[in-house]
């Protein structure tokens, strides 16, 4: 077992893969479905092959729920952004440390902007990038796909990264939350959450469904929903 202490679940779904024709109705049916967190994947077409949406969207979303805004910059320079997405209404901004030199600046900014502070590890990043900035993070992102697409498949050797830094997580004594993103489905989730994961993102999988409410329940699976369930008694 890697875990060393009980952690709750929190299902984060991917605005990338709603209707963008819809997305106030579809925020507030994720909402309604159980989703924890809203992920607000935004692509620059530079940092990744994609271009997705700005700070505006996210300005016009944040009146429409009470769920946290998760923000996964997939930008770069991301440091000229951070107070544009800030205001706009992240609750949390997570950064990948190839978008710019100076990583530890960058969190310095975003909790300096009052917002809390994640970092993404790709999937050819490794884990060593995180403990000089173990002290600024909120979260930890390990992406299970190389980003830029939804709808890609889970790339299973992030298992045993996930797993590294649910230890180091655990031995910091610090509370850092452990995300997951990419190719997170019913099947995939379990394995995430038997590594150490404690918050599981998923586009296709949630807004994919006809049936979101049981699409969130299901990956959030009978372990999770117990570990939910202990957390809330103790
Ligand atoms: C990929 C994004 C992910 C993506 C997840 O660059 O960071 O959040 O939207 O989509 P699915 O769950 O479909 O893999
Ligand atoms: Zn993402």
């Amino acid at each position: 077992m890697t875990r060393a202490t009980s952690h709750p679940v929190l299902i984060a779904p991917s605005l990338l893969a709603a209707d963008f024709t819809r997305l106030a109705e579809e925020v507030e049916a994720i909402e309604a479905a159980g989703a924890d967190w809203l992920h607000l994947d935004i692509m620059d077409g530079h940092f990744v092959p994609n271009i997705s949406f700005g700070p505006a969207i996210v300005k016009a979303l944040r009146p429409l729920t009470r769920m946290p805004f998760d923000v996964h910059l997939m930008i770069s320079p991301a440091d000229p952004y951070l107070a544009a997405f800030a205001e706009a209404g992240a609750d949390l901004i997570s950064l990948h440390p190839e978008a710019g030199p100076h990583l530890h600046r960058s969190f310095q900014t975003i909790r300096g902007l009052g917002k809390k502070a994640g970092v993404v590890l790709n999937p050819g990043t490794p884990v060593e990038v995180v403990a000089p900035v173990l002290d600024m993070l909120d979260l930890i992102l390990v992406m299970s796909v190389n980003p830029g697409f939804g709808g890609q498949s889970f790339i299973e050797s992030q298992l045993g990264k996930i797993a590294a830094l649910r230890g180091m997580i655990d031995r910091s004594g610090r509370d850092i939350r452990l995300q997951v993103d990419g190719g997170v489905t019913a099947r995939t989730a379990p394995m995430c959450i038997e590594a150490g994961a404690d918050v599981l993102v998923a586009g296709t999988a949630v807004f994919g469904a006809p049936d979101r409410a049981a699409a969130v329940a299901a990956i959030r699976g009978p372990v999770g929903a117990a570990r939910n369930i202990e957390d809330a008694r103790a």
